[in-house]
């Protein structure tokens, strides 16, 4: 069958590779894509929220199966886009995306589905908000209730910079209209971990545990990114722990997707702290994790595309998955300044030498091709990824994958999977 993926990030380029890899497939279109799934497949030059032209595409190449990869155009409505034209599609609908692209409905949605997360508060006022983080003397976390990339989340020991934060989301709009409101909530202490499940509606099935690193700092040091570096399986996520994050998270709200009208078919991502009291909710995603997703494709060896068809078809009690009992660990190389202002545009080297290492993948995000070269263009430019048959041998692999690659001002963090490595 033809087959078009949406989206261009580093996400996308491993969600390509394996759908490459299945014998279903005819041919895979990628729209934008980027250098790395143009080896998957065709890229397409039409933007991923162009969803008009993404409909004219589709029927033009008689594509039969869409894959929405990010965030953005899910919230906008693509898979109701092509699902109203005959086109089969997944991700989840508009309302059901809500539950990412509004951290209050999904806070109301957790609160009515009793499913645990931090105490929170939602303002659409600054001096509402201004007000009760004064009135706190604990540390709070502020976050942007709209779609902000990863970035609009403000983890605040002191209440003076929970203020400010509140101030840059709602005053000075930093997020545009995605910082209307705030959410503002008790600060939660632990491990953190991803928990990605395919769910077709009304039967899950939990992927295998992965662990990604938000903040640019080695030790979980300055400001947030999109992610730094993820690893599979994270062995904070034991087997009991994962029987109680699907019993007590994931049943409740899919359970409560369906009472509230929107029933949740695509791949649910419950970003998880494991805290002293047990799991609680930091906060929904409604696709594949980045970088996340990249660890844990390398490790599936079942066919890909099946699965994702199968949760359109809600046959997903059907599906058995298989997985390397190997581990993975990518570490994401990005541009120097990154979450901050970055230059673009840097030749990059050593990928040819990369690609002929066992059990190493580079996954593109932000690159481009120039004068037939591969050059920067965004802020994560590559996830360079490996299998080991230990955590430690994974992440030793990844990294002399990651030295052999170079770039003008590359930056990566060098304690990826540290945290599963030094447990003991
Ligand atoms: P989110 O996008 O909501 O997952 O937030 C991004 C990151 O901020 C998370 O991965 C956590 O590291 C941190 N974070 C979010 N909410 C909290 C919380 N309530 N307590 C502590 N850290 C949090
Ligand atoms: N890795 C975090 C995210 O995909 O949002």
């Amino acid at each position: 069958m033809n087959v078009l993926l949406i989206g261009n990030g580093g996400r996308e380029h491993a969600i390509a590779w394996k759908l490459a890899q299945s014998k279903e497939l005819k041919k895979l279109y990628i729209a934008p894509g980027n250098p790395g799934t143009a080896r998957c497949g065709e890229n397409v030059p039409i933007s991923a929220n162009d969803i008009e032209n993404l409909l004219s595409f589709v029927s033009e190449k008689q594509i039969a199966f869409v894959i929405v990869g990010p965030e953005d155009p899910l919230a906008a409505g693509a898979v109701d886009a092509f699902e109203k034209v005959g086109i089969k599609a997944f991700g989840p609908s508009k309302g059901a995306a809500q539950l990412e692209a509004d951290k209050a409905f999904a806070k109301q949605l957790m609160r009515s589905s009793s499913v645990s997360t931090a105490e929170a508060r939602v303002f659409d006022r600054f001096r509402d908000a201004k007000a009760y983080i004064a009135s706190r003397d604990e540390p709070v976390v502020v976050k942007a209730a709209g779609l902000a990339k990863g970035k609009g989340v403000f983890v605040c020991d002191d209440p003076a910079d929970g203020i400010l934060a509140a101030e840059k989301i709602m005053r000075d709009k930093i997020f545009g209209s995605a910082g209307d409101r705030v959410v503002v909530e008790d600060k939660l202490l632990g491990e953190e971990a991803s928990i990605l499940a395919f769910v077709d509606g009304r039967n899950i099935y939990v992927m295998e545990s992965s662990q990604d690193h938000k903040p640019i700092g080695d030790g979980d040091t300055g400001p947030n990114t999109g992610g730094m570096g993820a690893y599979s399986p994270a062995p904070v996520i034991t087997d009991a722990m994962m029987s109680q994050i699907t019993r007590e998270i994931l049943v409740p709200i899919v359970d409560g997707m369906n009472r509230n009208g929107t029933p949740y078919k695509g791949v649910l991502y419950a970003g998880i702290m494991i805290t002293a009291a047990g799991p609680r909710v930091l906060e929904f995603n409604v696709r594949f994790g980045d970088p996340e997703t990249q660890p844990i494709l390398m490790r599936l060896k079942s066919d890909l595309l099946s699965v994702c068809l199968a949760v359109c078809d809600g046959t997903l009690d059907q599906v058995e998955l298989v997985w390397d009992r190997r581990q993975a660990v990518c570490v994401v190389m990005v541009s120097q300044g990154y979450p901050g202002k970055y230059e673009k545009a840097k030749i990059i080297t050593g990928l040819q030498e990369v690609e002929n290492m066992q059990d190493v993948a580079v996954f593109h995000a932000g690159t481009a091709s120039k004068d037939g070269k591969i050059v920067t263009a965004g802020g994560r430019v590559l996830g360079v990824t490996a299998l080991g048959a230990t955590i430690d041998q994974a992440k030793q692999k990844a990294y002399l994958a990651v030295d052999k690659i170079k770039f003008e001002g590359a930056y990566c963090r060098r304690d990826i999977a540290d945290k599963a490595i030094k447990k003991p």
